[in-house]
Formats: C-alpha cells, sequence, structure tokens
C-alpha cells in the first residue's frame, strides 16, 4: 500500500536518512526502533508527507506523493494519514469533542455525520464522557485517546505515531498499545508506530529496526 524508496535527507551537513526503503501494507502494524537520532521521526515525518525528502519517493498505492501539488497532496494526507505524536498536540482552546473533529470539518463532511462518527470513535476509545473537556483538564491518557480519535476521524488508510506511549505510565501504555490492535481489527488501518517501548515494538506484527540512517 505504501512504499518508500531510495529515501535520502540531510539537515546541513548531517546526513540522517541514507537510503531508506521500507513498504508497509494494508492493516499492517509496523513498529520502527532504534537509538536517539537514528532518523526514525525525520523518516516517519516523510512517509506522512510532513516533510519532503532530497531524494526518493513514497508510492501511496502506485501514486507518487511528493509529486502531486501542494493543495492536492495537501487534501491526501488530510484523507488518508494520520498522525499521534509524543506531546498530543491537542488545541487548549478547544474541547476534547472539537479537537476531534477539526480534520473532518477541513474536509468539509457533514456536521451531523462528523458528530455521530466521533461520538463512536469516543465511545471505542472510552473517553465518551469526557468529550465536553478542554485538553488541560484531562488525564495525559485521555488526551493521547482524545488523540488517536482526531488522527482517525476521517478514516485514514495509515496512522503515523511517534512515541505515543512515551509520556504515559506502564498501565496506561499497555492500554494505549492494545487500542492499537484493537482499532485495527475495528477499522482496518495500517499503523506505523515509532517507539522506544520494548513490549509495543515486539507486539507489532513486524519490527523494523533503524540505525545511523539506515533500516537494518
Ligand atoms: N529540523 C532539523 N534540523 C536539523 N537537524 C535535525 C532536524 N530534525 C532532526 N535533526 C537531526 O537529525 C538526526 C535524526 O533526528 P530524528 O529526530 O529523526 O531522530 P530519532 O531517531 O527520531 O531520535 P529520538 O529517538 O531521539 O526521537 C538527529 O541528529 C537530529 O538532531
Ligand atoms: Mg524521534
Amino acid at each position: 500500500m505504501l512504499k518508500a524508496k531510495g529515501i535520502h535527507k540531510s539537515y546541513g551537513k548531517l546526513h540522517v536518512l541514507k537510503g531508506v526503503d521500507l513498504e508497509i501494507n494494508k492493516s499492517e502494524i509496523v513498529s520502527i526502533v532504534g537509538s536517539s537520532g537514528a532518523g526514525k521521526s525525520t523518516l516517519l515525518h516523510i512517509l506522512g508527507t510532513l516533510d519532503q525528502p532530497d531524494s526518493g519517493e513514497v508510492f501511496m498505492n502506485g501514486t507518487s506523493l511528493f509529486s502531486l501539488k501542494g493543495d492536492q497532496l495537501a487534501k491526501f494526507r488530510n484523507e488518508q494519514i494520520g498522525f499521534i505524536f509524543q506531546f498530543h498536540n491537542l488545541l487548549p482552546e478547544f474541547t476534547a469533542l472539537e479537537n476531534i473533529q477539526i480534520p473532518a470539518f477541513i474536509q468539509g463532511k457533514k456536521p451531523d455525520h462528523i458528530h455521530k462518527r466521533a461520538q463512536e470513535l469516543a465511545e471505542l476509545l472510552g473517553i465518551s464522557h469526557r468529550l465536553e473537556h478542554k485538553p488541560n483538564s484531562l488525564s495525559g491518557g485521555e488526551q493521547q485517546r482524545v488523540a488517536v480519535a482526531r488522527a482517525l476521524i476521517n478514516n485514514p488508510a495509515v496512522v503515523f505515531a511517534d512515541e505515543p506511549s512515551g509520556n504515559l505510565d506502564t498501565a496506561n501504555a499497555r492500554l494505549l498499545h492494545e487500542l492499537f490492535f484493537t482499532l485495527r481489527k475495528e477499522l482496518g488501518q495500517a499503523f506505523v508506530i515509532v517507539t522506544h517501548n520494548e513490549e509495543l515494538a515486539e507486539m507489532a506484527d513486524r519490527k523494523v529496526i533503524m540505525q545511523d540512517g539506515k533500516i537494518l
């Protein structure tokens, strides 16, 4: 489904990605591990089209993503890709429900439809009783589950997560990890998860090890 070929990326003189090839199948859960500075976040951002490679290509179902024009790429990203960050990046002025719905409003779906979908996801994630609260009155685990719901609201084909449980205690981390597998079963998304959590890395269908800008 998603295919990266010969990805190179440098920041100034620092050659961060040195020819990365990676393929992600539909509904597959892949973990990416490796030491700090290996290039994991850089790769994830490029796979998720948040950043451009210096050379190499990323294909989604045969379409070369970086050949898309700005607004086409933005549309593609909004429709096909979800992102979960280590620090959830929720908007503090908006309620949990509003945060979840924002990507769907950007897509221009009907408010009724969006609201129904947000409620369903909240139910699935066990946060439906917290939806009227703003992020700062939610626990870390709840905030992260709101971020997961936001990543899923447009039914993306693939969700990228960068150390999603890095900021959670063991119990909440485990809960979140189990959720990824439940979600895949219920909704069929692929998940690409960068993690330092050994347990999560091993739970994945496939573990990819990055070292010094390359996949081993
Ligand atoms: N915007 C940037 N400008 C300059 N250097 C950068 C930038 N982003 C990342 N780097 C450098 O690129 C290298 C790879 O960074 P990256 O964030 O991909 O590592 P990582 O594998 O995600 O590490 P960690 O496990 O610590 O999150 C690091 O040396 C980092 O300092
Ligand atoms: Mg990182």
